[in-house]
Formats: C-alpha cells, sequence, structure tokens
C-alpha cells in the first residue's frame, strides 16, 4: 500500500492493518458474499462484530461492570446537547471546565438546554493551559463536572484530571481516547467521536456509569436518550454498522500492539521528537502552550512569519506530508499524531522539520 504521511486532525489516519483488513473482507465477508455493509444489523455476523467492538474496549479500558459501551450517531458535538438533556435536572446546573473552542462549544449547547457555570478557564491566557486544581471553583451540588481532556485545536492536553470529589466526572475524549492507559472507572460518562484514533466518521462512542443512568431525566425522545442506547445494546435502530466494524478493526490493532501501554510508549516518544526539534530551534519553531499542558496527540507549532508557515505546509505536502496547517481559528501548523501515525510518521516530519528550520533561517 502506498500511504501519504497523514498529519490531519480528522477524520485522521487509520492504522494500514485495520484498512486491509476491510479491504480483504469488503467483497465476502465471513463466507457471507456479502460486506459487512450489506448485512442486517439484526445479523449473527453482525452481532459478533458489534460484541467483538464492545468487548475490545472494555478491554483496552479495563472497564468494571458498572460501565458500558455505547455507539451514538450524530458526533461528539450530538453529545454537547445530549449529556445536560439526560443529566442536569430541572432546577440543576452542571459545571464545565474551559479549555478552549471544544469547550465553548460544549458550554454553548448545555446552556440552550439547562443551566451551566464555568468552574475554571484558561481563557484569559489564550487557552494556553489546563487549569489548575486549585484554579477550580467546583459547585459540590453540581450534577456534574465536564472536561475536554483533549484540546485538539489549542493543542493542550491533561495530564492528571480533576479531583471532582462525589461529583460526577465527564469528559469529551474525542481526540485523545485511548492514547495511554487511565483509570476510565473514575468518569461517569466519556464520549469521543470515533474520527481521530478509534475508526472513521459516523460513530461516537459513549462510556457510560449505569448506576447514573438512575438519575438521568425521563421525558426524552428515544434517541437523545442514554437509556434506550444502554437497555438496547445500541440496537435501538440501525447502527452505523460500517463505522462499528471499523472500531473493531482499529481496536483489534491496538490490541495487537500491546494495548494501551504500549501505544503510550510510542505517543510519548513521538510527541517528544516533536518538541524536541522545537527547544533545537527556538528561534524558528514555537510552541505557544506551556510545557506542562503540552498535548501528545496535536502538537500545534508557529514559525516566524504566516508566508513561511504557509510555504512549510506546502513543502510538507510536495514530501508527502499533508494535514498540518493550523485549524483556520487559530492558524500556525499543526501535526495530529493519533494512535495510528506511527514513529517512523513523525521521525519523517522532524526531519524535514531540521531541513526547513536550516534552509529558512
Ligand atoms: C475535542 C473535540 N470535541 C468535539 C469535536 C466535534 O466532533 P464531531 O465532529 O464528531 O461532532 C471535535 C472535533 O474535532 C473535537 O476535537
Amino acid at each position: 500500500m502506498s500511504r501519504t504521511w497523514n498529519f490531519y486532525a480528522g477524520p485522521a489516519t487509520l492504522p494500514p492493518p485495520a484498512l486491509e483488513r476491510a479491504k480483504a473482507d469488503i467483497p465476502d465477508w465471513e463466507g457471507t458474499g456479502m460486506s459487512v455493509m450489506e448485512t442486517s444489523h439484526r445479523s449473527p455476523e453482525y452481532d459478533a462484530v458489534h460484541e467483538e467492538a464492545i468487548a475490545l474496549m472494555t478491554e483496552l479500558l479495563g472497564l468494571d461492570d458498572d460501565h458500558q459501551v455505547l455507539f451514538i450517531q450524530g458526533g461528539a458535538s450530538m453529545q454537547f446537547a445530549m449529556l445536560p438533556m439526560n443529566f442536569i435536572p430541572k432546577e440543576g446546573s452542571a459545571d464545565y471546565i474551559n479549555t478552549g473552542t471544544w469547550s465553548q462549544k460544549a458550554i454553548k449547547e448545555a446552556n440552550i438546554i439547562a443551566t451551566c457555570r464555568v468552574a475554571g478557564s484558561s481563557e484569559s491566557e489564550g487557552f494556553t493551559r489546563i487549569p489548575k486544581q486549585e484554579e477550580l471553583d467546583l459547585d459540590p451540588a453540581a450534577a456534574y463536572v465536564h472536561i475536554t481532556s483533549n484540546n485538539t485545536i489549542k493543542g493542550t492536553q491533561y495530564h492528571r484530571f480533576p479531583d471532582t470529589g462525589d461529583v460526577p466526572l465527564v469528559a469529551d475524549m474525542s481526540s485523545d481516547i485511548l492514547w495511554r492507559p487511565f483509570d476510565a472507572n473514575r468518569f461517569s460518562l466519556i464520549y469521543a467521536g470515533a474520527q481521530k484514533n478509534i475508526g472513521p466518521s459516523g460513530v461516537t462512542v459513549v462510556i457510560l456509569r449505569k448506576s447514573w443512568l438512575e438519575k438521568a431525566n425521563q421525558d426524552l425522545p428515544s434517541m437523545l436518550s442514554y437509556a434506550t442506547y444502554s437497555t438496547k445494546n445500541s440496537l435501538y435502530n440501525t447502527p452505523p454498522t460500517f463505522a462499528i466494524y471499523m472500531v473493531r478493526n482499529v481496536l483489534a490493532w491496538l490490541k495487537d500492539q500491546g494495548g494501551l501501554a504500549a501505544t503510550e510508549k510510542t505517543n510519548r516518544a513521538k510527541g517528544d521528537l516533536l518538541y524536541g526539534v522545537m527547544a533545537e530551534y527556538p528561534d524558528f519553531y514555537h510552541c505557544p502552550v506551556v510545557e506542562d499542558s503540552r498535548s501528545y496527540m496535536n502538537v500545534v507549532f508557529r514559525l516566524p512569519s504566516e508566508e513561511l508557515e504557509a510555504k512549510f505546509v506546502a513543502e510538507g505536502k510536495a514530501a508527502g506530508m499533508v494535514g498540518l496547517k493550523g485549524h483556520r481559528s487559530v492558524g500556525g501548523c499543526r501535526a495530529s499524531i493519533y494512535n495510528a501515525m506511527s514513529l517512523e510518521g513523525v521521525e519523517t516530519l522532524v526531519e524535514f522539520m531540521k531541513e526547513f528550520a536550516k534552509k529558512n533561517v
């Protein structure tokens, strides 16, 4: 397979073995003479894939019996609304920690549905860091505390999750779920659009603490109620079967690689290489993010001018590396290096960065 080094923030690069498996399966999947896309979601063959995807996620995250894996459509953006609809009681409110664009979108949606408070923010510092525990103003009566564990646009990441006491902790982990081992059972709900670290777009993985459902609002349309997905094992209506099949392929690959401990090692090596090259050429590359909040999934950086940034992106593309442009709202450059980006891909980028700095300084 001839592959481009793909640094897009999402949809993002997928592991070649997961793609090869799909390629082989498409004309005749498991001897059915059909692809998974053409198979009933009530068939035993599909059911096996659905269950395997759930089992792999459960195993990789070490989920306990009270946590359930759900597959929901509508993207992480629909979770911004679904979460408060289900879990903010009529007279209650929820706490949100504002760490950038995606947190702001979550806050905006929550305020349409109910009331939420901003319990911490790094907005006054341009979202260049994650607020520290002692800076948070948490309401002990909040319905939950919501964080964005990795800020895809600003390039920041939580390296320690906040202590919220007895208040349920919820995270949007769209851009860093499964990047390293962590205690997923501490969370009452985790959601992640699949298209960065776990598969193609079209499915959002939700990890839900089942016992929390007892507190959920009941008077909701079926498709917007977590209870529907929980009681029907995400098969109330037709799920995005091909996307879930691909999630299965990606998770099986991740397990083959040695699981989360192994992927963390590679991810740290990749991030350290990129932040290292910036330290080596400090007059040329600048990372705006405070050191202890730097992301190992989305590495953002500036060059001395916007002209040089445009040249960097164009020459990078010519050299076989796509997706190096920063998000349009912030400019600059960004390398998204999710689990499926190999160390070799990052080494190629780092060599290019060194040469580019030497030629253009
Ligand atoms: C952290 C984060 N949350 C939410 C979203 C929105 O995801 P979706 O496009 O699946 O709605 C994104 C998309 O990039 C994201 O990076």
